[in-house]
């Protein structure tokens, strides 16, 4: 008996493989994610992302204009705080850094790609939580909403021009809507971490903006187990007048990457966070896999699943390598 169907005929030569490939990588669809830290003179090294810094603000307009050069799609703020208090003061002061960075990224790249800030509350609160808390120690919803509105037309006015809405507050998108088109940012658009999960893979973060959290986000993110329950966050956040829509993390949550692609008409993007990227280049430090393939993989793996865009540590090496 010999077969009459062999799929192994598309695969037998490099350039077969190439033309029928059903999922490609382009720099243009990939955001790096950046950290920038108050009060240093140096780019710090973070021991759990090897490879990853804390910028100074001119290191970090150095790294911008090479995420430029290399043709990705944006790049997204972090900001480290020299001094944090309970509300997260330094998220909605004019001079608090990432506002401050956000205006000398905005100056240097602001044409050559989207320059995109977080918009939560835990690098700026002492306690580390993504919102204000009450008298009971809950993570006070509504109350939060009030300082993600401030916190928005901080950002607007420094110049982002994608606000990246991670908290996880019910009504986020709406809100921070709202504040905006009031104060006529009409063109700054909300990216809605739309479907976010309480993850252990958030690990290598939390030395990235000097976390101060104790205890974890499990009463505000979403439970692992929930599949149903990221379509519902997502629809939702579209409903609010979400520009894109997020999933987080990537690599665990392909399913809801699906699913939520699936569904929705407008763009669809992944983080693939501090975790995925600490993972492989463990491994790979290791010697117990291919790091540039490993990396390769995953990416294609998140685009396969259904995400536009994917935010990576890895971005500009990527890029690099598409060219
Ligand atoms: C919260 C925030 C987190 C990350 C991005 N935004 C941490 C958390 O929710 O606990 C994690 C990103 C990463 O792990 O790469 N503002």
């Amino acid at each position: 008996m010999h077969p009459t169907v062999r799929p192994r005929r598309l695969r037998t030569t490099p350039a077969m493989r190439r033309l029928t490939a059903e999922t490609r990588l382009h720099p243009a669809e990939l955001i790096l994610p950046v950290f920038v830290r108050e009060g240093i003179h140096e780019p710090q090294p973070i021991a759990s992302m090897p490879g990853v810094v804390q910028h100074t603000i001119d290191s970090l307009k150095a790294a911008v204009n090479d995420a430029a050069e290399a043709g990705i799609g944006g790049v997204m703020l972090f900001g480290v705080p020299e001094v944090r208090d309970a509300v997260g003061s330094g998220a909605t002061a004019p001079d608090g850094i990432l506002n401050v960075a956000t205006r000398a990224v905005a100056a240097e790249v602001g044409d050559a790609l989207v320059v995109q800030t977080d918009l939560c509350l835990d690098e700026f609160t002492d306690h580390g939580h993504c919102g204000v808390v009450d008298a009971r120690g809950r993570v006070d919803n509504d109350a939060t909403l009030e300082r993600y509105r401030d916190m928005a037309l901080a950002q607007a006015e420094a110049g982002s021009q994608i606000l990246g809405l991670s908290g996880m507050m019910d009504g986020q998108v709406a809100a921070v809507r709202d504040a905006l088109d009031d104060q006529g940012f009409t063109d700054t658009a909300v990216l809605a971490y739309a479907a976010k999960y309480a993850s252990s893979f958030y690990g290598p973060f939390r030395e990235a903006v000097d976390s101060q959290l104790s205890g974890d986000r499990r009463s505000y993110q979403q439970d692992p187990a929930n599949r149903r329950e990221g379509l519902r966050e997502a629809r939702l956040d579209l409903e609010e007048g979400a520009d894109i829509l997020m999933v987080k993390p990537a690599m665990s949550y392909l399913d809801v990457v699906g699913d939520v692609a699936a569904f929705s008409d407008i763009p669809v993007w992944a983080y693939q966070v501090s975790g995925e990227y600490s993972m492989v280049e463990a491994a790979a430090a290791n010697g117990w896999i291919d790091r540039d393939r490993a990396v390769l993989e995953t990416l294609t793996s998140i685009r396969r699943a259904g995400a536009d865009a994917v935010l990576t540590y890895w971005a500009v090496e990527v890029a690099g390598w598409l060219k």
